[in-house]
């Protein structure tokens, strides 16, 4: 099993902070596979991520300890360009990424930065923004899209760039329902077609928990547990306490359960849900 990221006992403080943002973090994600962080605000899930993206300690001052490894090479110690191109990340605001004219020329921007071969930049475009589905934006002026679109056009760009880590920080958090469900398609597609490493942070646990691999909880600067989903939303009142609210389905049947009403799985979907209500009024006689 090869590794695309490894922490180990990873601490950082920011220059004239009172404490640790993490605090001796240590985590292994397996290439290819679909890793979503939860936790509270102001917990490091995002300090977490930009260490991962070597952000942290490249172009952020501060103190750290312990290492982060990407394809097994300390982030601290690799070239900066090439771990642009290695790891993509996505922050969540849309409106503060954009400095081209048109979303192409945004996009294009991008590729020119690390200097991708001019005859390879129409494909790439080509396949980043049909896999975002923005392909009928590309004359438009990045300000004159909705929410959802600029957050597809903000990933289009970064995976223009063939990246074999992809973050995306918050992805949904600021546009509206429809968007978030391309939002979520999208990362279905990368990890069926494309087996790329993704790694969601989101507060959407719902629509994201069935994509997961893993689910990580990040609170108060550690890894605070981890685990499959269907481990990981076990114990729903722990989360809840933590304030991470699993899918609605999973905390009723945990209800049920508590009760003594029901003995199965937890359902993560509504699909599972309506699989495991059916079995349920169907064993009480209730339903023929
Ligand atoms: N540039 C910074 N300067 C000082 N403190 C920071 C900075 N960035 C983050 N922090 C602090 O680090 C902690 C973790 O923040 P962050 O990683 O953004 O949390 P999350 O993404 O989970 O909301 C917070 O206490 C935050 O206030
Ligand atoms: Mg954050």
């Amino acid at each position: 099993m090869r590794l695309a990221v490894e922490v180990e006992r990873f601490s950082w403080r920011c220059p004239f902070a009172q404490r640790d943002a993490l605090r001796e973090v240590s985590l292994a994600i397996p290439a290819g596979e679909f890793t979503l962080v939860v936790g509270p605000n102001e917990a490091g899930k995002t300090t977490l991520m930009l260490a991962i993206k070597g952000i942290i300690p490249h172009s952020l001052a501060g103190r750290h300890d312990g290492t982060v490894r990407v394809f097994g090479e300390p982030v601290a110690q690799k070239n900066a360009a090439v771990l642009a191109r290695q790891v993509g990340y996505v922050f969540g605001d849309p409106d503060a990424q954009f400095t081209a004219l048109t979303v192409e020329e945004e996009i294009l921007f991008g590729l020119e930065n690390v200097g991708v071969p001019t005859s390879e930049i129409g494909a790439r475009i080509r396949r980043a923004s049909e896999l975002t589905m923005i392909s009928d934006l590309l004359d438009k002026p990045p300000y004159d899209i909705s929410g959802g679109e600029k957050q597809r056009v903000a990933i289009a760009s970064v995976l223009a760039m063939d990246p074999e880590i992809l973050i995306l920080d918050e992805p949904t958090s600021m546009i509206d329902p429809l968007g978030k469900d391309l939002i979520v398609d999208i990362c279905g597609s990368l990890k069926r077609d494309r087996r790329m490493t993704v790694i969601v942070v989101e507060h959407n646990v719902e629509a994201f928990a069935p994509l997961a691999d893993r689910v990580v909880l990040v609170r108060d600067g550690r890894i605070e547990r981890e685990g499959a989903p269907r481990t990981f939303f076990d114990d729903v009142e722990s989360l809840i306490d933590c304030g991470v609210y699993p899918p609605q389905v999973t905390q009723v049947f945990a209800r049920l359960q508590r009760r003594g009403l029901y003995a199965g799985p937890l359902p993560l979907t509504d699909e599972e849900g309506v699989a495991a209500g059916t079995r349920l009024l169907q064993g009480a006689g209730r339903w023929r």
